[in-house]
């Protein structure tokens, strides 16, 4: 079983150019099903959860090429099924943002519920109402849902909560279906209006993009497309974090500052000190980390999933700071994690509390899923001696060799693998 081996207490140093967003990359990729014509992906990320769904569109007889380097090539017009592979779908959330484009394109979709991080229940109720709002019929029973539609038609869709992902799956459903379909209380997620932008550029008639209600007027079909995804604002925050929580000096490159200004806001708050330029951030670690309170909401406000990472550092203030999980009511597992490196976090109900103490020591952690993982690199980066961190088959799923990367701004980290 392969584990991180770090090395804590060495400032990091240097720049990285920040990768393609996995949560754009992967609805991206689901929305080709409903191109005709080849389409061309550029900066995608070299991550497992972009294996898997490549792996899934393959197994339905879709026609896939990458090596790993950002560039994809996809054909989905050889498609010989409608029914994805179980096994695979049940390894990360995002395998169900098939469903919407094969809907639209193919009449029918079979996808079981899909598996993923465990951050609390995370149901698909939103999304198979928004399918039944566009004329589909939807049956979900042992653990598969099943939806049919001769032709989906226009609808108004009234989101009763914020939901990237029936946000999504509506959103491509509706680009095909015969009329005007608005969406509301949508998603406004940088990762949706990428998506709702390699939309438009396949030919798609989509209005207020990035706002609350989208207006889409269904189109006969989508053609191929050369599009490069967005950059992930989740692992640049993620690297910035390890840049202030090592008492640093990181500069990000290639990214979008604004998706990011819940964060940057805050880390302004913790005294840590931030260049912002058009497409890069600088952040010099600095020293004391002020204890603040946040909630994590719906973009723009402050992503739940720069939650954990937050904490780390916060793990290292000099008071007590609080932060509450409003997005998913189990995404606290890594507490405990953080406790074992030294760390004084406290969960009650949907608030971390969280005294700051003089240093983390290095231990033997588990990452519980993806973002738990970026916490626990970043605690290890700034405790003192060594850590060993298992569970690296969920931080693979959102980071591309984190370890290499790190090791470029001079983190003493490497990858080894252990009897267990
Ligand atoms: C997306 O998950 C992201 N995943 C998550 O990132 C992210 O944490 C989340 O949005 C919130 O920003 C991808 O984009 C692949 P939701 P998703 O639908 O689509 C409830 C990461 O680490 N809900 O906005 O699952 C749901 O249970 C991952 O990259 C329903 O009740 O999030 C949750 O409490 C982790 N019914 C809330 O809404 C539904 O039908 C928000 O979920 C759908 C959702």
């Amino acid at each position: 079983m392969a584990r991180l081996v770090v090395h804590g207490g060495t400032p990091l140093h240097g720049s990285l150019e920040a990768n393609g967003a996995k949560n754009a990359a992967l609805p991206i990729m689901a929305a080709a099903l409903l191109a005709k014509g080849k389409v061309t992906l550029r900066r995608v990320p070299n991550i497992s959860d972009v294996w898997t769904l490549t792996g899934i569109l393959k197994a339905m007889g879709c026609k896939v090429e990458y090596d790993g380097t950002g560039l994809m090539e996809l054909d989905t017009s050889t498609l010989t099924t409608t029914k994805a592979p179980d096994h695979l779908v049940r390894k990360m959330n995002a395998s169900f943002d098939i469903m919407g484009p094969l809907l639209a394109a193919y009449g029918e979709g079979e996808v079981s519920l899909p598996g993923g991080c465990n951050l609390g229940s995370r149901p698909v109720d939103l999304h198979i109402a928004g399918f039944r709002k566009l004329g589909a019929e939807v049956n979900s029973q042992k653990g598969f849902v099943r939806a049919t539609a001769k032709k989906l038609h226009g609808a108004h869709i009234l989101f009763p909560k914020v939901s990237v992902g029936a946000t999504k799956n509506c959103l491509m459903a509706a680009t095909v279906a015969d009329g005007e379909t608005v969406l509301e209380n949508c998603a406004r997620e940088p990762e949706i209006i990428d998506l709702a932008n390699f939309l438009i550029a396949m030919g798609a008639k989509i209005h207020g993009v990035g706002r609350q209600k989208m207006r889409v007027t269904g189109v006969k079909q989508l053609h191929g497309i050369d599009y490069s995804v967005v950059a992930d604002r989740i692992e640049v925050g993620t690297y910035l974090i390890a840049g202030a929580i090592t008492g640093g000096d990181v500069t990000i490159l290639g990214c979008v500052p604004e998706h990011l200004s819940s964060l940057l806001d805050l880390l302004k708050e913790m005294g840590q000190e931030l260049t912002i330029n058009e497409d890069s951030i600088r952040i010099q670690g600095r020293r004391p980390i002020t204890p603040i309170s946040v909630s994590t909401e719906p973009y723009p406000g402050f992503p739940t999933d720069l939650h954990p990472q937050l904490v780390a550092l916060a793990t290292l203030g000099s008071g007590t700071t609080t932060v509450t999980e409003n997005i998913f009511n189990g995404r606290f597992m890594y507490a405990m994690e953080l406790v074992r490196l030294g760390g004084d976090v406290r969960v009650s109900h949907r608030d971390v509390v969280i005294r700051g103490v003089k240093q983390l020591d290095g231990a033997p952690v588990d990452a519980p899923d993806i973002r738990a993982g970026g916490a626990l690199v970043c605690a290890a980066l700034a405790a003192h001696g060594e850590s060993t961190i298992s569970g690296v088959n969920f931080i693979d799923r959102g980071y591309q060799e984190i370890e290499k990367r790190l090791s470029l701004l001079g983190a003493k980290i490497t990858r080894a693998d252990f009897e267990d």
